[in-house]
């Protein structure tokens, strides 16, 4: 049905300019992950919808596994109009909003249920509007899940045991504040750059979460999982400023439908994963542990001291409001 309604569209358009329908607008999707991780899925969902609402004014063309380069990169992309569209962690988003980092802070959601009723209520609304100030425009927050540590060194089970753990983090000062409260000693460091210097031994370890973990396959470059869950992990569908200024009003109608149904995919994946995702790690050979309430409570613990520097960038009332939401 949608391929006759397309060919007869095209050939509407023929016989009306006399040309080859050829006036359609490329969007170039790029992302990190493969086609069958999590935002592989969003991206071919929100191609779809897109395609489905929109008949033939667009093509895609997806880079994924980073073939754009790292996050940062591709935003910056978006904001020269380079690029059109990508699906990001919430790892540099804080260098370009910085508010988008009170969403960074550990131990700061209860689960995936609260994590996305503040993300898609009004706390999370206002902090994706503000992409438009900075050559961006923010359609839809999706998510990665929680972030658990793996690594080459030992199995985790105290702060102790990360002590001085060569782990990388994402570029982003909220998490590195809170492994250096940790006693870990964490790099920054962009993803692309992430297997080769766990394979190279430049670090021990990473933190992701299971989506990534299981997707990357990242049992073949690391031996212990910890199930720390110290993070939530937003995610984020953005488009470029400029080329959603370009857009006319039914088309912004239909990527934000695409949009929608984009991290509603991802967020399906989650749940997934969520529920198989250690099972497959097991089979694949991981060792794995998870935090008992009690141990976690020590990680809590230990990464306090960084809490008084959160409070100093974020409102302590936004953070409260965040863990009471409802
Ligand atoms: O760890 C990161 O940088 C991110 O979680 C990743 C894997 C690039 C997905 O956005």
């Amino acid at each position: 049905m949608t391929f006759t309604f397309r060919g007869l569209a095209a050939a509407g358009a023929l016989i009306a300019t006399g040309l080859p329908a050829s006036a359609q607008t490329e969007v170039k999707i790029g992302y990190a992950l493969a086609p069958d991780s999590h935002y592989g899925v969003a991206a071919k969902t929100f191609e779809e919808v897109l395609l489905a609402e929109t008949g033939d004014q667009f093509t895609f063309t997806h880079f994924p596994s980073s073939g754009l380069g790292g996050e940062r990169e591709v935003i910056e992309g978006l904001q020269l109009g380079t690029i059109e569209v990508t699906i990001v962690s919430s790892g540099t988003l804080a260098n370009f909003v910085p508010d988008t980092g009170v969403f960074d802070i550990p131990f700061l959601f209860r689960d995936l249920d609260h994590a996305r009723a503040v993300l898609d209520g009004p706390i999370g609304q206002d902090i994706l509007a503000k992409f438009d100030n900075v050559g961006l425009h923010g359609l839809a927050w999706g998510e990665q899940g929680f972030r658990h540590i793996t690594n080459n060194r030992n199995p985790i089970h105290t702060p102790a045991d990360a002590e001085g753990l060569k782990i990388r983090t994402m570029e982003n000062p909220v998490h590195l504040a809170a492994f250096n409260a940790m006693g870990a000693a964490p790099t920054p460091m962009a993803w692309p750059e992430v297997i080769s210097s766990l394979q190279q031994g430049v670090i021990d370890g990473q933190e992701n979460p299971l989506s990534v973990i299981v997707s990357v396959k990242l049992n073949e470059v690391q031996e212990y999982l910890t199930l720390s869950g110290h993070v939530y992990s937003p995610a984020m569908l953005l488009v470029s400023k400029p080329f959603w200024e370009g857009l006319d009003d039914s088309q912004k109608a239909a990527f934000e439908t695409a949009a929608k149904a984009g991290v509603q995919a991802m967020r399906g994946y989650v749940d997934t994963v969520e529920t198989t995702g250690v099972e497959t790690l097991k089979e694949r050979g991981m060792k794995v542990n998870e935090l008992s309430v009690e141990e976690k409570a020590k990680f809590q613990e230990a990464i306090a001291s960084a809490y008084e520097g959160y409070y100093e960038t974020y409102d302590k009332g936004l953070v409260n409001a965040i863990v009471d939401f409802e």
